[in-house]
């Protein structure tokens, strides 16, 4: 069972706060300010003694794509049925852009806020058609009837469902159905969507299609809040991803600063000939000296070691400051040491990104917790 105090610790060293609201990405930079369109302020909700989303902070800004991103029973549906009304916070509160562009809470008028839609459900009247689906959901969200047809066909098409139309849903793949489901949340044109998973139980196919239909939505501008379990699913068509594990966020960042901070700061040097055991000592002593410019500095601890050796795959690991320029110049060190004496096979950084191996010990080792729900 992976040690969530260490994780934290770890994320903390690597300068990842999740209550740290980060800078806005990329867009940012261009010259209109990106404006907010949602936040969630120390969020909680408690069910009896048990605390399902813990004080959470995360602000979204217009067009971006946030992934909410952790292991079942994390907390992420819950989060969402409180952006949706569904359930009450019980601390905290959800800020939402109005039409005077100003934050308000979301228990105030709500006909004033930005337009939500959503996919938490997966809605399917098996014995209906697409358009009798869609008409009924329009119904219910007080489309007006004259529009709804024109809007259902709209829709249909820019997701390549025209010609199922007035076929019914159970004849549908997974896929096309969860297609139908994030339709319906588009029909009154909301400027934010919230998806709750909606790649679960799709085939790989249909989970890639849905990538596409994201892609869709952001081309139009829309802002996207996408829960999901599967990290790498999801992370290729984010802006920023917010880590939640037993309900508190233990990072949030764009993909790339996650990445980069949590990059191993680890390379291996595997050698042709195995070191002679009489030598090593002198051996990892000269090197570990001639290394000691190529470490953090907050790293410099007492008995730490930054370079140890394992015999039976005669490699070398080496823990520096993760600097482009240092990986190059470690590798000369290492060349001129073993020069006249062997020979270096092969200089390489660990390939699975850290991120990804933390979120996966998250997801197989961490049993889902008991909430009695
Ligand atoms: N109505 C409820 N009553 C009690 N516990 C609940 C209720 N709803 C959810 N929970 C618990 O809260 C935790 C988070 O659930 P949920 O938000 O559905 O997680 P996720 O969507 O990330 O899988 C789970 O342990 C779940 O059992
Ligand atoms: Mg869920």
């Amino acid at each position: 069972m992976i040690n969530m105090s260490n994780l934290n610790t770890e994320l903390k060293e690597a300068n990842i706060k999740g209550e740290e609201i980060s800078t806005p990405n990329a867009k940012s930079k261009s010259k209109m300010a990106p404006k907010v369109v949602m936040r969630l302020e120390n969020l909680s909700k408690h069910f009896g003694k048990f605390v399902a989303v813990d004080n959470i902070n995360i602000e979204v800004y217009e067009g971006e794509t946030i992934g909410l991103v952790g292991p079942n029973g994390a907390g992420k549906t819950t989060t969402i049925k409180m952006i949706a009304k569904l359930l009450r916070p019980t601390s905290g509160q959800i800020l939402v852009l109005n039409k005077e562009g100003d934050l308000q809470p979301l228990n105030g008028k709500s006909k004033d806020l930005v337009k939500f839609g959503f996919l938490i459900d997966q809605p399917f009247f098996y014995d209906m058609t697409a358009y009798q689906i869609l008409r009924y959901f329009a119904r219910a969200q007080n489309y007006p009837k004259k529009k709804v047809n024109a809007r259902i066909d709209e829709l249909l098409k820019l997701f390549k469902l025209l010609d199922w139309k007035h076929h019914k849903v159970n004849t549908f793949s997974k896929g096309m159905r969860q297609k139908i489901g994030i339709i319906q949340s588009l029909l009154v044109d909301p400027q934010i969507i919230i998806l709750d998973e909606p790649q679960t139980g799709l085939d790989p196919k249909a989970r890639i299609e849905i990538r596409g239909t994201i892609r869709e939505l952001q081309r139009q501008g829309k802002t996207i809040f996408v829960a999901s379990h599967m990290l790498h699913e999801i992370s290729e068509v984010c802006d920023k991803i917010a880590l939640i594990n037993n309900g508190k966020i233990i990072a949030f960042d764009t993909i790339e600063n996650l990445e980069k901070n949590l990059k191993e700061k680890e390379l291996n040097c595997q050698l042709l000939d195995p070191v002679p055991l009489e030598d090593l000592d002198a051996i990892t002593h000269r090197l570990t000296e001639k290394l000691e410019s190529y470490i953090d500095s907050h790293e410099h601890t007492e008995g730490k070691k930054h370079l140890k050796y394992n015999p039976e795959k005669q490699t070398f690991k080496i823990f520096y400051d993760g600097k482009r320029e240092s990986r190059g110049e470690i590798l000369e060190l290492f060349l001129s040491e073993f020069k006249s004496t062997n020979k270096i096979i092969s200089f390489t950084q660990p390939k699975t990104s850290k991120l990804e191996k933390i979120y996966l010990e998250m997801i197989t080792e961490d049993a889902p917790r008991d909430g009695g729900g």
